[in-house]
């Protein structure tokens, strides 16, 4: 299994409507472009991951783990994202995501299916 963020654009996630943040769709993919990050970390946009009270959510997954994480309302957050999928790319071993997001963790135990 190849690493991956996954990041919910779902019926709750970032849907302005429901008076949750915008998803920052555009520019996460301009950044994994930007630093060729798709070879290393997968970037997956994925409609409900099924935790919809934490939006907006994101996991970081590698072979050996997935971090949950929710709340993610600020711009910050995302490139704190970035940050790990870059860390991850230059020294593979290095799963800890950044203090920014160490407060958005939270554990979840079903398996995740994507659906994008
Ligand atoms: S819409 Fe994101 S978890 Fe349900």
């Amino acid at each position: 299994m190849s690493k991956d963020v996954i990041v919910c654009n779902g019926c709750c996630c970032g849907n302005t409507g429901k008076g949750h943040p915008e998803v920052p769709i555009k520019f996460l993919t301009e950044e994994w472009n930007k630093y060729g990050l798709n070879e290393h970390v997968k970037l997956r946009i994925s409609k409900c991951l099924g935790p919809c009270s934490m939006h907006n959510v994101s996991i970081l997954r590698t072979e050996e783990s997935q971090q949950w994480l929710g709340n993610l309302s600020q711009k910050e957050h995302y490139e704190s994202i970035v940050e790990w999928a870059r860390n991850v790319a230059k020294n593979k071993n290095n799963y800890d995501i950044p203090n920014f997001l160490l407060s958005h963790k939270f554990e979840r135990f079903e398996e995740v299916v994507i659906r994008d």
